[in-house]
């Protein structure tokens, strides 16, 4: 999925040891990787990429851990920005290219999978995100772990989540989706969204869909943005297909957040914790 990305970049190595399987999920380990891999690409400046690389190395981490390691030759982290770099919205990329949200969900996954992840970066030479997994014992791979092995979930409040989307079926998706977390009102005309907002209903986040008939998304959130601004603030919005250019100019302003359809269930999860987790609560 990412060579594309890392191929005018750099070499892509893979240094993978014989390691035992580890307490994990398939899909959400691919989300963590997927972001380091791009982040290791995106630190590295095109045209030189017979002289740069991105290694990822496996090995075993003594008798109950698994290592990963995403190592490149990219330009390196500063002192003063690393320490900041696991934040939610901490991006030094321009608008558009990057949400800063991509570590912030690789430290949630590994925390919540009982690992941990670390960096280690001199700049100018490149950088390393060290993963470190548990090690699933034969048992554990076969039967549920046990219980006092498991991995601590992370706390995190239940959201108040109003998703606006013309197809009833997606609302429905989304809901069964974000249910078991968050209490989720779904409406399908983005109209009634604004009404139950100038009503006085307040959310801690709303998921919007871009092009709806009715009322686009960005016209739900210059409308909320009039009557209730801390509302138009918690806004992420969903968009697939093509965008207008003033889709597009929207969607890539700063601090603006969405997600491309179709996603992915953990993807949509993971988003709006994280973004949940960044905000407060509405007054
Ligand atoms: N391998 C790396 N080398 C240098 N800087 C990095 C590296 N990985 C992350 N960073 C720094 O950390 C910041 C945050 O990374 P993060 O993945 O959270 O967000 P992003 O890549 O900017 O955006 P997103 O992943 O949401 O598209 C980056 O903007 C960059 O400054
Ligand atoms: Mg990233």
């Amino acid at each position: 999925m990412t060579s594309n990305e890392v191929r005018h970049h750099a070499h892509f190595v893979k240094a993978f040891g014989d390691v035992p399987p580890v307490l994990a999920n398939e899909s959400r380990l691919g989300q963590v990787f997927l972001n380091l891999i791009v982040n290791a690409a995106q630190a590295i400046p095109v045209g030189r990429a017979d002289r740069n690389e991105v290694r990822v190395t496996t090995a075993v981490d003594g008798p109950d851990g698994v290592t990963v390691e995403v190592a490149d030759t990219g330009i390196g982290i500063p002192a003063d920005k690393i320490e900041r770099i696991f934040d939610p919205f901490f991006t030094t990329k321009p608008a558009g290219v990057g949400s800063g949200l991509g570590l912030a969900i690789c430290h949630r996954i590994i925390s919540e999978l009982g690992g941990s992840i670390s960096v280690r970066s001199v700049v100018g030479e490149g950088t390393t995100f060290r993963v470190t997994l548990r090690r699933a014992t034969e048992v554990a791979a076969v039967i549920a772990p046990p219980v006092a092995a498991a991995p601590q979930p992370v706390a995190t409040r239940r959201g108040r989540l109003l998703v606006v989307d013309d197809e009833p079926a997606l609302c429905t998706t989304i809901e069964l989706v974000l249910a078991r977390d968050h209490d989720v009102t779904t409406v399908t005309s983005p109209r009634r969204a604004a009404a139950l907002i100038e009503a006085g209903e307040r959310f801690d986040l709303l998921l919007s869909d871009l092009m709806m008939p009715e009322m686009t998304g960005m016209e739900l959130y210059s409308k909320l943005a009039e009557a209730a601004p801390e509302q138009a603030a918690r806004m992420i919005f969903m968009s697939g297909g093509t965008l207008t250019a003033d889709g597009a100019k929207f969607l890539h302003a700063p601090g603006r957040v969405s997600i491309d359809k179709p996603f992915r269930a953990a993807a949509l999860r993971d988003l709006v914790r994280t973004v949940l987790d960044a905000t407060q609560s509405p007054p």
